[in-house]
């Protein structure tokens, strides 16, 4: 979490983020969420982050890094507790040091930061008294009765009531504004989370928001009171009204039922995700507790953030309308990019799983979670119903729908097997649908120079190096003076690469613990943690030369990319019959080849 390590960064210092990891206890703190055996230099046990049933997740305790070889995840102790604990940066260095007697200077907040801390628990405070009162008017108010009696009429018992803390903003203007005074709310912070409106006609006066409505509290993981969703007792426009965003609700961010559903999610490893309150709560009601609902908003990558800590499984419930079976299309491109499983069930029409389940019952239910295909098949399927079955209906179907979903895919065995698929259902040849996966979007010629390359040799010369970094650290000048890291085609251990470098220069020494709390994406941190346990291909006898080699290859590899860019732009050149480009071009086509000889000759004689 960038963000927050950077708020915390501006007061707790790094030499205490420094401190606090080095006198953390890894394993010891580890060992509460894992069993651990010792093999070999490292500790190993099963991973907590995904379902395994032999460890791959391993802690080098000298190193202060964990990786799991089978999910990716990695980091240090700080990201693991973060994980595990699902705590933001700023709660697990508190928890770290505390257990590692570190003090913490809480003076170094500045004092910007502690008013922004301070309003935010202030909103959060208010939506609390909100929604006491809200509870206190459903289950013990003569006006509540009638939303009482609905809300069971639906077949939500009053434990399940209680749980969730729904309540009833009866039918009054300023029932809730009372009692906010009562209790002394200022009244404008009462306003900033939406829960009362200024009046147009009186200046300084208020309105309640949510009226005749029932009540749902959105909760934090923390269990705190985001915000509300209201929904209109019986008949009536518009059926929901909910809290508008403000600094502490956003909706994109946000899962109806995440409190309470967190560890069974992770339990199950598995999650139902569907659209609507009284869905979600039916689903609880029902026992499936590994449920969550997004807010009326669309499904968005935060949302899936989320989940992902706590499961890769995802099975989307949505209305069988139009609607619903375009938004899991569309969320497609999202667990594609995630690396997540998505399976779908759509349901028949006029059927939402609330009303699905309280006529069918959880069997049914269930097996209809047994029978759901995954969300890609279900996506190919409707591509292919959405065009027709001319010959050109049929390629553009491939071209425009299929290709740029299929390329998305980042494991190439599945990749493969969705080409066959694709080939098989449209009769015509994978090597076709190969072939327009290759432009799946339109590049620019500077784009072509970044993108990775597809030959995994000079990526594994690239790890090698940041591995030799590590192990070697004397190795760094060299890499530094030729400005190696600089030509690394891919652009994750380019980034690692230069962290590496510029913490050596600031601090004097790389080590990949601290380094991870450098690079502010998980992807960068999951490399990182890999690289730094994996075993390298190199020992101390023979690393100079596989030092050399790496560099040779990193460099020709540079220049590889270096021509390929080049033809590019001659050809664009060519089209638009722009000589004097073209032959300037083409004198630097010469010069980059004759580099490469030059290179491949001093390599084979020294
Ligand atoms: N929603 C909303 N605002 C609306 C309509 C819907 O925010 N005006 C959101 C709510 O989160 C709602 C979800 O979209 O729960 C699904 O809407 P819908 O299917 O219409 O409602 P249900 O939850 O099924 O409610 P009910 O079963 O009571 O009709
Ligand atoms: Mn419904």
């Amino acid at each position: 979490m960038p963000g927050e390590r950077a708020i915390l960064a501006s007061f707790i210092s790094e030499e205490k983020i420094e401190e606090i990891k080095e006198r953390s206890n890894f394993l010891q703190i580890a060992s509460e969420y894992v069993t651990l055996r010792k093999i070999g230099r490292n500790y190993q046990g099963l991973c907590l982050f995904h379902s395994e049933k032999t460890p791959s997740f391993t802690i080098n305790e000298e190193k202060g890094i964990f990786h799991c070889f089978g999910c990716g995840a990695g980091g240090n102790v700080f990201t693991f507790l973060m994980r595990a604990a699902n705590l933001s940066f700023p709660e697990a260095a508190r928890q770290l040091a505390k257990k590692a007697g570190v003090e913490l200077p809480r003076e170094e907040r500045t004092k910007a930061e502690r008013q922004n801390q301070q309003e935010r628990e202030r909103l959060f405070q208010v939506n609390q008294l909100a929604s006491e009162h809200f509870q206190r008017l459903l289950l013990n108010s003569r006006e509540g009765e009638r939303a009482l009696k609905y809300l069971q009429s639906r077949g939500l018992s009053k434990e399940l009531i209680v749980q969730y803390r729904l309540g009833y903003a009866p039918e009054a203007w300023n029932k809730l504004l009372s009692w906010l005074t009562e209790k002394k709310v200022p009244l404008s912070r009462a306003e900033r989370v939406g829960l009362i409106t200024p009046s147009l006609k009186k200046k300084g006066d208020y309105y309640d928001h949510f009226r005749g409505r029932i009540i749902f509290p959105i909760f934090d993981l923390q269990g705190r009171i985001l915000g509300f969703g209201g929904r209109i007792l019986g008949q009536g426009q518009p059926k929901y009204l909910n809290s508008p965003e403000s600094s502490i609700y956003q909706k994109s961010k946000s899962l109806y039922g995440l409190y309470q559903a967190r560890e069974s999610i992770q339990r199950e490893d598995g999650v139902l995700l569907v659209e609507g309150y009284f869905d979600l709560l039916t689903l609880h009601q029902h026992n499936f507790l590994n449920s969550v609902a997004t807010l009326g908003t669309a499904l968005t990558r935060e949302h899936l953030d989320i989940l992902k800590r706590y499961t890769k499984h995802i099975i989307l419930l949505f209305d069988a309308d139009e609607g619903g079976k375009k938004a899991a299309q569309r969320s497609l491109e999202f667990f594609l990019e995630k690396e997540l499983s998505a399976k779908v069930v759509v349901l028949a029409p006029g059927y939402d799983p609330d009303n699905y389940l309280r006529e069918f019952g959880a069997e049914r239910f269930r097996e209809k979670m047994k029978e759901a295909p995954f969300l890609i098949d279900f996506f190919i399927e409707e591509t292919a119903k959405g065009f027709d079955s001319s010959i050109s209906g049929k390629a553009a179907a491939v071209v425009e729908g299929l290709a740029p979903m299929v390329a998305r895919i980042k494991n190439l065995i599945e990749r493969d097997l969705y080409i066959k698929k694709v080939a098989e259902m449209f009769g015509i040849k994978e090597e076709s649908i190969r072939g327009s996966l290759k432009q799946p979007r339109k590049r620019s010629v500077e784009q072509v120079g970044t993108e990775r390359v597809a030959d995994s040799a000079p990526r594994g010369a690239e790890e090698t190096l940041l591995q030799l970094m590590l192990e070697f650290p004397s190795l760094a000048a060299r890499i530094r003076e030729e400005k190696i890291v600089e030509l690394f085609s891919d652009p994750v251990f380019r980034k690692i690469g230069i962290k590496l470098l510029e913490e050596q220069e600031k601090v004097g020494k790389m080590e990949a613990s601290q380094i991870i709390d450098l690079l502010e994406d998980e992807q960068s941190q999951r490399t990182l943690s890999q690289l730094s346990l994996r075993e390298p291909n190199f020992s101390r006898k023979n690393f100079q030369k596989i030092f050399q080699d790496c560099i040779l290859k990193t460099k020709l590899n540079d220049l590889e990319l270096k021509k390929r860019r080049l033809l590019a732009e001659i050809k664009e050149a060519e089209e638009k019959k722009d000589n004097p480009r073209r032959n300037n071009l083409s004198l630097k086509w010469q010069e980059v080849i004759s580099l490469q000889k030059k290179l491949r000759r001093e390599n084979v004689s020294g």
